[in-house]
């Protein structure tokens, strides 16, 4: 007979979306909730006595008063900059060129990238992170490394090779050509190998010719459900420097738009510094924005709208951006869009910000239907969740009145000593 598990703890599944709806209403909440785990995927969802009767023959693990929820979805990450995270001093550019091309012309190693690689999983995993959409480097062999470590451990990513031929160094700069048909090669070995899924990746406009985003516009036109990933109006600077480099471009947007570079399943990263124009394609193409507020802090680049964004009907996933953001840690990334949310005007909800790190990442990825919720059909991608990790959170937690009082000072103060447990395709990871 088939191996069913039944984990037992505090449940939180969405049933809409918190910013579309009072926030508690669109997450059902039970504080002694089961999911039942078999074949990879979850079966069911309920209150753990009713799912204990209905299926008695279930292995239970009764995780108490932790919290049990979909895993962290992390959809903006260049896992290649692990090693230079936390680099002092920069900002977009320089940071570039002092910090990141130096650690990124590395990855043609295959032995150094499969390290990297195994070395940014098990970071991720640690901090409860079960998905992530990760750009690589210019190297196939950079690629190859990411998707096998993460095949290895049944893991459902998403990856690119990131393609540059200007305004980077010699030895990471490829041609519109090369571009084109290595990225075609790795579609070939890897999309829709079982969980993993391609990007086709330009890094940003700056570091693509025209006729290399044009190149990558085709392939994506050839190959449609790729899904595309890069940079987008992150920083005054980068804006204005787009606007030197492509003249003939209505704005920033405009460069990806115009070599076919925008439509559902384009995923832009950062995407501060919007025009009234860009806003208004962004939504109409269903492209998705990338929210990635350690490192919009850190590099110094500035306040995501998410609010106007939201209200606007965007899709909005949250990320890290390691290694520009200062956390592998989506407990971290959430009290960040917390902290700017705050410097805007506005204080999201802890609903919204296990929904952004959930459900929204998996919307902006365009795999709701596979992952980001607590749901029968979903694959069994989970987090646990221990609300009293530390003697700090402990003392604030105890004097919840409800479980987002007890969840909020986790989210705000959390680390991966929180994540009581990991599963990852219906199997403990951690
Ligand atoms: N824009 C282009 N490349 C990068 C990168 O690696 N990190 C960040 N934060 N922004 C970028
Ligand atoms: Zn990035």
């Amino acid at each position: 007979m088939t191996r069913q598990h039944l984990l037992i703890g505090h449940t939180l599944a969405f049933t809409g979306d918190p910013f579309h709806e009072p926030p508690e209403d669109a997450v059902r909440h039970e504080s002694r909730g089961g999911v039942l785990i078999a074949k990879g995927r979850i079966r069911a969802v309920g209150p753990a006595d009713m799912l204990h009767r209905a299926h008695p023959q279930a292995k239970i693990i009764d995780y108490g008063n932790a919290l049990i929820c979909a895993g962290f979805i992390d959809a903006h990450a260049h896992y290649p900059q692990t090693g230079i995270i936390a680099s002092w001093g920069k900002r977009l550019i320089d940071w570039l060129n002092t910090y990141t091309f130096p650690e990124e012309m590395r990855f043609g190693d295959p032995a150094h990238a499969a390290a990297v690689a195994r070395l940014y999983l098990d970071l991720v995993r640690a901090a409860g992170t079960t998905t992530v959409a990760s750009f690589c480097t210019i190297h196939p062999e950079s690629v190859d490394a990411f998707f096998a470590e993460a095949e290895a451990r049944g893991q459902r990513v998403v990856a690119g090779r990131t393609c540059m031929d200007r305004n980077a160094p010699d030895g990471l700069c490829d041609t519109p050509q090369s571009a084109h048909d290595e990225s075609a090669a790795l579609i070939a070995r890897w999309h829709g190998r079982g969980r993993l899924a391609y990007a086709i990746t330009p890094r940003f406009s700056p570091t693509s010719s025209p006729a290399q985003l044009e190149a990558l516009g085709a392939l994506w036109a050839a190959h449609p459900d790729c899904l595309m990933q890069t940079h987008l109006a992150e920083q005054k600077e980068e804006v204005e420097w787009v606007g030197r480099l492509f003249p003939e471009a209505r704005d920033y947007l405009d460069t990806y738009e115009r070599y076919g570079l925008l439509g559902k399943g384009a995923l832009f990263g950062h995407a501060i510094h919007l025009t009234a124009r860009e806003r208004a394609r962004l939504h109409e193409a269903g492209a998705s924005l990338i929210h990635c507020p350690t490192s919009n802090s850190f590099i110094g680049s500035g306040l995501f709208d998410m609010a106007g964004l939201m209200a606007e009907g965007q899709r909005i996933g949250l990320a890290t951006d390691t290694g520009g953001g200062s956390s592998f840690s989506m407990l971290r990334t959430m009290a960040a869009a917390y902290e700017i949310a705050q410097l805007r005007g506005h204080a999201l909800h802890p609903a919204q910000l296990m929904w952004l790190a959930t459900q929204g990442s998996a919307r902006a990825l365009r795999m709701e239907h596979l992952i980001g919720n607590l749901a029968a059909g979903l694959e069994a991608d989970l987090a646990v969740l221990d609300l009293a990790s530390t003697p700090a959170i402990a003392q604030r937690a105890a004097r919840a009145g409800n479980i987002w009082e007890a969840l909020f000072p986790t989210i705000m103060m959390g680390d991966e000593r929180a994540i009581r447990a990991v599963w990852i395709n219906g199997r403990p990871a951690i």
